[in-house]
């Protein structure tokens, strides 16, 4: 039927028909919180490029945990931020079990009671160099790197992480991280891959927080072209085939079709990284009074999802959370 038969504008008359008629909902279940942890005690020192997200020393990201999780968001993802000095070309400090992430793991599980706590498995943030390989020359090395990895997700696990997410797009890292932890007695303990990951200028101000960036060269041989799709199939394919739970596409906007070409193949639950670039865009807009902050956050996240995102990583959690739960 057409019109004058028929009107779509008929089921958007009013709020309720609206309602009826609503395909994609955003839920808090869906919200993954990114937290920066940092040495130190009563340290919370703003991100400039992100406001109203922190580098946060253990005690304060305890209260924000909990926070968090009182506004009934199931998860918070870690990123360590170790002191400068100890920084070195491996990255040691990386599977430390002392370390900043390690600590702080078990710091949330002693005090926050039904929290997921998801750890990011890379050891840029703990190099000299930035990169999340090892380094020869100009050259990120694959096959060295996975025990490293491997090593660090098992030291999280160890200290308490309920899951673990590598991001450092190493060829087989899945395959070594799922290995290492079954040997160990953590076959419970899920992967997140971060599998189609885009060498991205959205990852901008993360690396501001983290202090992560490259020092020489940039992350375009491990990172994916973001001219491709169908390569991303395949990327997905790997790390399904090696063993991850979750397969994640980063970032979210920019890729949604991504999203969606992921969720028509797979029938593995789906994360999409609501990264930092699309995080400080919005909030810029808004700064400048250009859009309303708010209800652009919501229908981004809510984007992400219809694209077939199940879950989101958001440094919007808590603010996305307030509003659902209105
Ligand atoms: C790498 C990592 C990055 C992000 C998460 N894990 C940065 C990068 O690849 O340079 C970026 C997240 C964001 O921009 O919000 N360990």
């Amino acid at each position: 039927m057409f019109f004058p038969e028929y009107r779509p504008r008929r089921m958007r008359m009013n709020e309720n028909l609206r309602r009826m008629v609503r395909e994609t909902r955003l839920s808090v279940d869906n919200l993954i919180y990114p937290l920066f942890v940092t040495e130190g005690e009563g340290v919370k020192s703003e991100i400039s490029s992100m406001p109203g997200n922190y580098r946060l020393s253990i005690d304060d990201l305890v209260r924000e945990v909990a926070e968090a999780q009182s506004l009934g968001i199931p998860a918070v993802i870690l990123f360590g931020i170790p002191d400068e000095k100890k920084k070195d070309e491996i990255g040691s400090e990386a599977w430390n079990p002392d370390g900043i992430v390690q600590r702080a793991i078990r710091a949330i599980k002693k005090e926050v009671k039904d929290v997921i706590v998801i750890t990011d498995v890379c050891i840029d943030e703990f190099t000299t160099h930035g990169h999340c390989g090892l380094v020869k020359g100009d050259e990120i090395l694959n096959d060295p790197t996975l025990e490293l990895l491997a090593k660090i997700a098992l030291s999280h696990a160890q200290a308490g992480a309920d899951m673990v997410a590598p991001s450092d797009m190493m060829d087989g890292r899945v395959r070594a991280i799922r290995e290492t932890l079954d040997d160990d007695g953590f076959q419970n303990t899920p992967i997140m891959a971060y599998s189609v990951k885009y060498a991205s200028g959205y990852y901008g101000p993360f690396r501001e927080a983290c202090d992560s960036a490259p020092r020489f060269g940039d992350r375009r041989s491990y990172q994916m072209d973001p001219a491709n799709s169908r390569e991303g199939l395949r990327e997905a394919n790997l790390d399904i085939e090696e063993g991850a739970d979750i397969i994640m596409v980063k970032p979210a906007l920019a890729y949604l079709d991504i999203i969606y070409m992921l969720k028509q193949e797979y029938d593995y639950p789906i994360a999409a990284y609501n990264v930092s670039g699309e995080y400080s865009m919005i909030k810029a807009g808004a700064k400048l009074g250009w859009i309303d902050g708010d209800r652009v956050m919501m229908e981004t996240l809510l984007s992400i999802k219809r694209a077939g995102a199940d879950m989101i990583l958001t440094y919007f959690a808590k603010e996305a959370a307030k509003i659902l739960g209105r």
